[in-house]
């Protein structure tokens, strides 16, 4: 008896072992499959336009509107970003200019920044509601996190104002009384500078294309910031039954490990209660162009408090980036989503220029003018861009192109995988 108990036990035969790791291998490829984006054989979202074109001054406007949230002290920061997009794009189109601050604004900045733009100019203060925690909340435990956060060197993560005001671009910004009778936006901020011409009206080709989102940089979000975002993002999209499209499938990692033994990663960072990975890649939000009826719907306003009550935007420093990257990906069809491929665009270190378009850069154009620009390189599609566009961007990855772009070895399919 004792002598039986001690003896090891048999191994499983393998008439039981090989089924089982077959119906596992199975069930991971099904699954994995499942999440795979195919390349199109043609580019999905092709620029508006590759060259030049007459700024068309004459032609219907949108209902649009540009913003740019300041401080005070960022006067000459956003001087920049104003004198640069006025040379670039609204000397032609005009569109007004809405600026927001948290605080009441300094009469001398509104005096240079009304000079500066051309469009006509309105100077906001936030409300003060939609610049706090949520009544709901203990301020004392937030704070506390928030210098937490900091001490553990997450970006801006010690500022309690960084944290209102990602609050405030993910949800209330679209409520903002000031706005409400726009329905496009262009989001500025200090700081910026925009390097080619854009001759034709962004607003105008949003709305003829049928497009809700634009944007010119896609990158990885720092995971510190937002461990649990993904998460409550997609619980809160089983709840409501959204089917996955092309554009979240693109955005994730789909695990390796076979059912129901990836449940158990679950509780690991940026995963959903399945084990699956969120890639980490988001729109970087300070240029936006978009259609603010989307981000008005009660679905996304819904989504938006839902994401409130838990608490992420100050106990975590969950970005309005991720948060619109996320809702755009799982609520846009992705044939709406655009990339201004066209346009130069640099904020802080980050920048994207294209090469400018051979025989493309409008000699003799009364409204361009004469000038200088960088070279005219095969293949570029810039208007008058000022950079060397033999590097169209430093930021390393270019991600989600596997959705629109084709494979070809312009665009290597490996980009994807940097
Ligand atoms: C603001 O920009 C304009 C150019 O658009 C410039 O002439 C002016 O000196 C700038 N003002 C400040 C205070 O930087
Ligand atoms: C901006 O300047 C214009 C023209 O100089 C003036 O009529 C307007 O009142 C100014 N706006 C603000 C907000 O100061």
């Amino acid at each position: 008896m004792l002598r039986r108990v001690l003896r090891p036990a048999r191994r499983l035969p393998l008439w039981i072992v090989l089924p089982i790791a077959a119906a596992l291998l199975l069930e991971v490829l099904i699954h994995r499959y499942h999440y795979q984006v195919p390349a199109p054989d043609h580019d999905l979202d092709p620029p508006f336009f590759t060259s030049c074109q007459e700024p068309d001054v004459g032609a219907p406007r949108e209902n649009a509107v540009l913003v740019m949230m300041a401080r005070n002290s960022e006067l000459e920061k956003a001087n920049k970003t104003i004198t640069s997009i006025e040379k670039a794009f609204n000397r032609w189109f005009k569109y007004p200019i809405v600026f927001m601050n948290d605080e009441a604004w300094d009469p001398k900045f509104i005096k240079v920044l009304n000079q500066t733009s051309g469009g006509k100019a309105t100077f906001e203060v936030i409300p003060q509601p939609q610049w706090t925690f949520p009544e709901w909340m203990d301020d004392k435990a937030a704070k506390q996190s928030i210098k937490d956060q900091g001490r553990r060197g997450i970006p801006h993560a010690d500022s309690e104002g960084y944290h209102h005001m990602c609050r405030f671009y993910s949800g209330q910004f679209y409520q903002l009384e000031a706005l409400k009778k726009y329905r496009w936006y262009w989001r500025l901020e200090p700081d910026v500078d925009f390097s080619c011409a854009i001759t034709y009206d962004p607003f105008v080709q949003m709305a003829k294309h049928n497009k809700v989102y634009g944007f010119t940089i896609a990158l990885w979000e720092i995971g510190t910031t937002c461990p649990t975002l993904f998460r409550d993002m997609a619980d809160w999209m089983e709840v409501h039954r959204i089917t996955q499209n092309n554009l979240w499938k693109a955005m994730v990692q789909a695990s390796w490990v076979p059912y129901p033994f990836r449940k158990f990663l679950s509780f690991m960072a940026h995963r959903d209660r399945h084990g699956d990975e969120w890639s980490m890649c988001h729109y970087w939000s300070n240029f936006e162009i978009a259609d603010m009826n989307f981000f008005r719907t009660r679905e996304y306003m819904d989504l938006f408090e839902y994401l409130d009550r838990k608490g992420g935007f100050y106990f975590e420093r969950w970005g309005d980036a991720a948060v619109h990257a996320l809702a755009v990906a799982m609520l846009v069809d992705p044939r709406k989503v655009h990339h201004f491929e066209d346009l130069g665009y640099r904020h802080d270190q980050l920048y994207q220029c294209p090469a400018n378009a051979p025989g493309g850069q409008l000699l003799g154009s009364k409204a361009l003018g004469d000038g200088t620009w960088a070279p005219e390189i095969e293949g570029g599609i810039g208007c008058r861009c000022e950079c060397d566009g033999r590097k169209t961007r430093n930021h390393p990855g270019y991600c989600l192109n596997k959705l629109k772009q084709p494979n070809s070895p312009k665009r290597p399919w490996l980009t994807w995988f940097m």
